[in-house]
Parts: structure tokens; sequence; C-alpha cells
């Protein structure tokens, strides 16, 4: 069995986000999501999300190619966590392209192309500039 993990915010969660669950779960058997804590997102986007860590936490959840989620507590454990969740495949969006290059000593490292035009951070300026 091939277990993929893969990392992300899933704030007001969008067809980006769908669409990069889904193709991650297609390399493998098992799909595991780490979604970015509360606190991680602060430090690593300026604010809190707009839903809560258990809420995205709630979303991911039930998406049907997900298997299992966990809150990501830190970027710096991601070694870690590849390794608890026996992950062959680590998945992630090709913003960080060659950044985790590194795990290739302990999975295969995929990088898919973001879909076009889409993120949370435009959404909220869109929803904001509307109201
Ligand atoms: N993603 C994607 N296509 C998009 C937006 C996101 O494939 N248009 C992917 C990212 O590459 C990542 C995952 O979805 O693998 C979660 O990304 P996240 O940072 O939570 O979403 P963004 O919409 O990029 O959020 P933000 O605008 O706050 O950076």
């Amino acid at each position: 069995m091939t277990t993929v993990i893969t990392f992300g915010t899933f704030d007001v969660f969008h067809v980006g986000h769908l669409r990069v669950i889904q193709r991650a779960a297609s390399f493998g058997d098992r799909l595991v999501v780490g979604v970015s804590a509360d606190e991680l997102n602060m430090r690593k986007k300026g604010r809190l999300p707009v839903f809560s860590e258990a809420e995205r936490l709630e979303i991911v959840n039930a998406l049907k190619p997900v298997d299992e989620v966990f809150v990501e507590e830190s970027l710096e454990l991601k070694r870690e966590y590849i390794l608890r969740y026996d992950a062959q495949v680590l998945v992630m969006g090709d913003d960080w392209a060659g950044k985790f290059d590194d795990f290739g000593d302990i999975c295969t490292v995929e990088y898919l192309p973001r879909t076009p035009a889409i993120s949370t951070t435009a959404l909220i300026e869109k929803i904001s500039s509307t109201s």
C-alpha cells in the first residue's frame, strides 16, 4: 500500500484545494493531509485563517479522497510527519518547487501545478471589496 502525504492551510476551501487533494490521492492508496495550525498560519502568512483549525480539519477530513488528517504544528517537522505516517510520496504545490527535494532520501517528492487564478488570499480580497 502506498501512502501519500500533503500539507496546506485549506482556509476558505476552494476548487484549487479540491484539485490538489484529488491529484495527491491519485499517487497512492491512502492520503494523509497535514492541515496548518492556526498559530503556524499566523507565523507563515501574518494573519489568522478565516476558519479555525478545527473547522478546516473537519472540512478536509470529510472529503472522499482523504483518509486521515492531522494538525501541522510546524513547517520544520515535515520529515517527522512523513516518517510518522509512513508516507512513500510527498505532494506539494509547485509554489514550493525544489524546496523539499531533501526528503528524496525517505520518499518520492511530487510538485503539482497550482490551479490558475484562485487563492484564499484573492478570495478574501474579492469578498472584502464587494461588501
Ligand atoms: N493550491 C493549488 N491551487 C491553487 C491554490 C492552492 O493547487 N490555486 C494548493 C497549494 O499548492 C497547496 C494546497 O492547495 O498544495 C493548500 O494551499 P493553501 O496555501 O492552503 O491555499 P492558497 O489558496 O494558496 O492560500 P493563500 O492564498 O492564503 O496562500
